[in-house]
């Protein structure tokens, strides 16, 4: 079989980019761009948010559409109309990140009313739990190095984070580590919130541009799960380990500023749903890539594999393409594992052959939705402090 190199540079697309540009603004014409002496790259995300921008008005009409509507009939929640809604079922895989964006910005306040009225239906007891007791969500040695750093923020400290960190990807390459992040307790939590979400009924947006299954969780995105244990977990987990572990683990890659954002969603593969992931470069400066299977749900496949860019695979002569990709840097995911990657490094999901997996995949990035490119001299690394916050 020949093989076509035709790699996707972003999760969400670069036509992604160039469909918002035509809606949007010059300034997002090309996904690249030279900003302050460094190369940069849009995050998608920012472009969501200029398209909202732009269409304001329309937006503004539909919402006291929503509300007159409501007012029509108040025996009517938002919840109970949003659970009424069509959902359009995601189809593409490729550059897919606007299929339907219509509905989910004609919706989208909507759906977060709904979320909000679920979200005070419940008590939060959950959520206060899972912030308070962030040591029984995450490995509990893996917590207390994170824990005594943020104190003590020393090289020393550092070293035992280090510890337990693998390297995963291309050997000595610095490209990805992996390390066992979530507790059993963790993993239930944020299934059983995930849940809840699935069961509730309101409708939830594909994840990105290429996977179909799972959901974005986010307060402001249009069509994202917005329930408050999922969004403060994540948000609490990119502030305490993923962005210093990031700056420590990749120094050359991310400076003050570069990792200030993030764009958090669930993904799912089995059989009846998503099977695989093509090769891909992610909208990110780093990736957090966490597994959210249970002990008890195994499956069989889907491993993540990385591309070593400097042995890039002979396409000419690939005849044997799918015994050529399980020769790359494979990694298989293990109940809470969390795996840690430059989010320019290229890489892949094998098929799945049994079972489900489910993942949660944080992207870091700049402000404004940049992605930076160019690596760090040394003497310009951020030091110990700084990368712990202090
Ligand atoms: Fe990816």
């Amino acid at each position: 079989m020949k093989y076509t190199n035709v790699i996707p540079l972003l999760h969400l697309g670069a036509l992604a980019l160039q469909t918002a540009a035509k809606d949007v603004t010059e300034q997002t014409k090309d996904s690249f761009e030279e900003k302050n002496g460094y190369s940069v790259t849009k995050h998608e995300k920012n472009i969501n948010l200029q398209a909202n921008e732009n269409s304001i008005g329309l937006k503004q009409n539909m919402v006291e559409a929503n509300v007159q509507s409501r007012q029509k009939d108040e025996s009517c929640s938002a919840l109970d109309q949003a659970r009424r809604l069509e959902v359009p079922k995601a189809k593409g895989t490729i550059d897919a990140e606007f299929e339907h964006a219509d509905f989910w910005d004609e919706h989208g306040d909507l759906i977060k009313l709904a979320w909000s009225e679920l979200s005070t239906s419940n008590s939060n007891e959950t959520e206060n739990a899972a912030i308070s007791n962030l040591q029984n969500i995450i490995h509990p040695s893996f917590y207390s190095a994170v824990e005594a750093t943020h104190r003590n923020p020393t090289e020393a400290n550092e070293e035992v984070i280090w510890s337990h960190m693998k390297e995963a990807g291309p050997p000595g390459k610095s490209q990805a580590y992996k390390t066992q992040l979530l507790t059993d307790e963790g993993l239930r939590l944020l299934r059983s919130e995930l849940d809840r979400a699935t069961s509730s009924g309101i409708l939830m947006r594909r994840p990105n541009a290429m996977n179909r299954y799972g959901c974005i969780i986010d307060r402001e995105v249009n069509g994202a799960v917005s329930l408050p244990t999922l969004t403060s977990l994540v948000k609490t987990v990119v502030s305490k380990i993923g962005r210093p572990l990031g700056r420590m683990l990749f120094a050359d890659a991310v400076g003050e500023g570069d990792d200030c954002e993030y764009f958090a969603f669930t993904i799912r593969y089995n059989a009846e749903e998503d099977l695989e992931l093509k090769e891909h470069r992610d909208a990110s400066v780093i990736t957090l890539n966490i597994n959210l299977n249970l002990p008890e749900e195994t499956y069989d496949g889907s491993s993540l594999y990385l591309v070593d860019d400097e042995k890039p695979l002979d396409f000419d002569v690939a005849d044997d393409y799918e015994e050529e990709r399980n020769k790359r840097y494979s990694i298989s995911f293990d109940p809470g594992m969390m795996l840690i990657h430059r989010g320019s490094t290229q890489h892949a999901a094998l098929p799945i052959k049994e079972g489900t997996r489910h993942n949660l995949v944080i992207w870091v990035f700049g402000a404004g939705g940049d992605v930076r490119i160019a690596p760090y001299e040394k003497e310009d690394w951020l030091g110990v402090s700084e990368r712990w916050g202090k």
